[in-house]
């Protein structure tokens, strides 16, 4: 059995599911940008539809309830709320609807600010790059947290800060397609800077409500010099700021070495350190690390294991490495709760004869991650929620439509809903708190 007041939910991003990208004053995201840009992402896939979720919204929040969901995690769409400094009534007024009608259906509302759609006209002033947008972020958190703070309790400021520092300006394999390093670590910094600067605000804003922040965790296990490096570079870059209010010093000096350090200034790393009121950890699989002397800067390479199961993605299926991700994490931060924000598989679903989505790879997954989480809360690590990433098969990114992560099946011809088996085994879970 799982804790009694433990939170089950699903997860969701805006430019994945609402589609609606020229409705009611909302202005292009960087993805917008990125995915109208041939070579981006397969298929030339875009956002422009994805789920239809903007006017289909209430359907939607009906099958949470018809699963039992206790709580739906969601992003806000920033260009749909601010043009500039401008606010966007109708934009505002969409995510209102849309927390009213989740309250009705008893299910928590747990709303992400930035889960990576960027305003393109914020991009085109050097976006996460340029210092100001720790000012503009502030702004933006101030406007939603306004509007939504009576009834929202539970905020995320940031999805994986990694992900869009790293892929998006890093490397260019996500928007905005910025391939340096330099780039990358004050995009990162900046990260820092703006979750730190927003908290209070949504505090003041959002009385009696909780505050996280969302990691994808890296969980390297091989050759410890590996994993040491794979640690620092993908998690504790981000993490010891925030906890400890430093840079993981190692790496700190091979990033100053090659002159790519951002420009931090006095004082910004006391006002980075703080302890956040939980932990958001996006979860989905390890990766098996040797030592690669060639790779100076990472010092890693991935190994394939032939004998392990593989999802769509590629990922490794490894539940087992959930529960020592959550050890590790819980010894070294010691937060005051931690939450799977989301955790999932991408398999390649179909519609069968009968109508119906038979999904029993993806029901075994989730059925031995959650034995694994099941087991560091019975060792103390204080996990509080769990969150199926996702509601619903969407845009995912580079990937576009390709890959089907949802415990709902979305028929992108129809907009068809069908819950999967899987969905029907959570909803099962969900009512008996734990296994059969
Ligand atoms: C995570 C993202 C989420 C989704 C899953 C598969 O990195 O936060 O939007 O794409 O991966």
């Amino acid at each position: 059995m799982f804790p009694k007041d433990f939170v089950w939910g699903a997860a969701t991003a805006s430019y994945q599911i609402e589609g609606a990208v020229n409705e009611d004053g909302r202005v292009p995201s960087i993805w917008d940008t990125f995915s109208a840009t041939p070579g981006n992402v397969e298929n030339g896939d875009t956002g422009a539809v994805a789920c239809d979720h903007y006017h289909r919204y209430k359907e939607d929040v009906a099958l949470m309830k018809q699963l039992g969901l206790k709580a739906y995690r969601f992003s806000i769409a920033w260009g749909r709320v601010l043009n500039g400094q401008q606010v966007n009534q109708r934009g505002l007024d969409f995510y209102s609807r849309l927390v009213d009608e989740l309250l009705a259906a008893h299910i928590q509302p747990w709303v992400t600010l930035y889960h990576w759609d960027l305003p393109q006209n914020l991009q085109d002033e050097g976006g996460w790059t340029n210092r100001a947008i720790v000012e503009k972020f502030a702004h933006y958190a101030d406007v939603v947290t306004r509007a939504l703070g009576d009834r929202v309790k539970h905020w995320i400021t940031f999805n994986e800060p990694w992900v869009f520092t790293y892929l998006g300006y890093g490397i260019g394999y996500h928007a905005p397609g910025i391939s340096s390093l330099p780039a990358y670590l004050s995009a990162a910094h900046h990260f820092l800077l703006s979750h730190a600067r927003s908290v209070p605000i949504i505090r003041g804003n959002s009385p009696d409500s909780k505050v996280g922040v969302t990691l994808d965790i890296s969980q390297p296990e091989g050759d410890p010099r590996a994993v040491a490096r794979q640690r620092d570079f993908h998690n504790h870059w981000f993490l010891d700021p925030i906890y400890f209010g430093e840079y993981p010093q190692e790496l700190f000096t091979v990033y100053q070495e090659m002159g790519y350090l951002p420009d931090i200034q006095d004082g910004d790393l006391e006002a980075i350190q703080g302890k956040p009121d939980f932990l958001g950890i996006n979860y989905y699989t390890r990766q098996v690390v040797e030592y690669d002397e060639s790779d100076p800067l990472h010092l890693t390479r991935w190994v394939h294991q032939p004998e392990s199961e593989y999802t769509e993605m590629g990922w490794e299926v490894a539940p087992e490495s959930i529960y020592r991700m959550l050890k590790y994490i819980n010894d070294r931060y010691a937060p005051d709760a931690m939450v799977i924000t989301e955790n999932g598989a991408a398999f390649a679903d179909e519609v069968s004869d009968d109508g119906q989505v038979h999904d029993p790879r993806r029901v075994a997954f989730y059925d031995a991650y959650l034995r694994n989480c099941l087991r560091a809360i019975q060792e103390g690590v204080p996990l509080k929620g769990y969150f199926a990433w996702s509601l619903l098969d969407n845009f995912e990114w580079a990937f576009g439509y390709s890959k089907r992560f949802g415990i709902i099946y979305v028929d992108y011809e129809t907009q068809q809903r069908i819950p999967k088996d899987s969905a029907k085994w959570y909803s099962q879970l969900i009512k008996r708190n734990g296994f059969e």
